[in-house]
């Protein structure tokens, strides 16, 4: 049976108060697909408001530190995020893998800092156009998936991974669906291989270059379970038609 799908969006380094109008209206508008799940990840210092403009819709962080506390300036521990009214977050993104050089280990840690506080995780994984082009995709993110995935999994609707091609993402180019179809199978199997028959459930969302003309096909592939949209998020008229598209 087809798991329910997630459409979330990573409003990434966009958004002031203003674009609050536009979290509710994502929020309105998705109470007319009672069979998708539907989040916004903002930025860390709008998910307080968020959350209090939109009691009972999923607002999340993109990224959360792996410790508890203590002398990490800048960073926003899994607590804040919780006790701000998050109630998911990202971990892993490539953005932050390259521009803040964070490693498997640091992304495991993270994805296990947030599910121990009760947040859901959507991991990251993705590869370079270099290493698509040479051929090794599958063998590469699969690796970088090993590596980044928690130890243990309490609970398999706390966890989706996102499939996000580096390529891909803010260029309006994306796989082949013969592509997403084998990194989404390789991906399921990891997953299999990892937790057993959770492995099954768990969600495994595509990203990059999602939009409302491509989304119907995207998420008409087996094993893809919904996507992470990054530009086409940022407006209720640009994200419903694709949430919609899931419907
Ligand atoms: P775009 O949808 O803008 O390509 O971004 C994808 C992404 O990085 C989501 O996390």
């Amino acid at each position: 049976m087809p798991l329910r799908k997630l459409i979330a969006g990573n409003w990434k380094m966009h958004g002031l108060s203003s674009d609050l109008e536009q979290v509710a209206a994502i929020a309105r508008a998705a109470a007319d697909y009672p069979g998708v799940d539907v989040a916004l990840c903002v930025p860390a210092i709008l998910i307080e408001r968020a959350a209090r403009a939109v009691p009972g819709f999923a607002i999340g962080g993109q990224d959360v530190h792996q410790a508890e506390k203590g002398a990490h300036t800048g960073c926003t521990s899994a607590l804040m995020l919780l006790d701000a009214g998050a109630s998911l977050t990202i971990v892993g993104h490539s953005e932050r893998r390259d521009a803040q050089r964070e490693s498997d280990s640091d992304v495991k840690g993270k994805a296990e800092a947030a599910l121990s506080v009760g947040l859901n995780v959507i991991l990251c994984v993705g590869e370079s156009l270099e290493v698509r082009q040479a051929g090794a995709a599958v063998g590469s993110v699969l690796d970088q998936l090993e590596a980044s995935l928690p130890s243990t999994l309490a609970a398999t609707a706390a966890l989706a991974v996102a499939y996000e091609p580096i390529w891909a993402i803010g260029t309006g180019k994306i796989p082949t669906s013969d592509e997403i179809a084998e990194m989404h199978a390789a991906i399921r199997q990891k997953l299999r291989d990892r937790f057993a028959a959770a492995g099954e459930k768990i969600r495994i969302l595509y990203g990059g270059s999602v939009k409302a003309s491509n989304a119907t096909e995207i998420f008409g592939i087996a094993d893809v379970d919904g996507g992470l949209v990054g530009g086409a998020s940022l407006t209720a008229a640009d994200f419903m038609p694709i949430v919609a598209a899931a419907g």
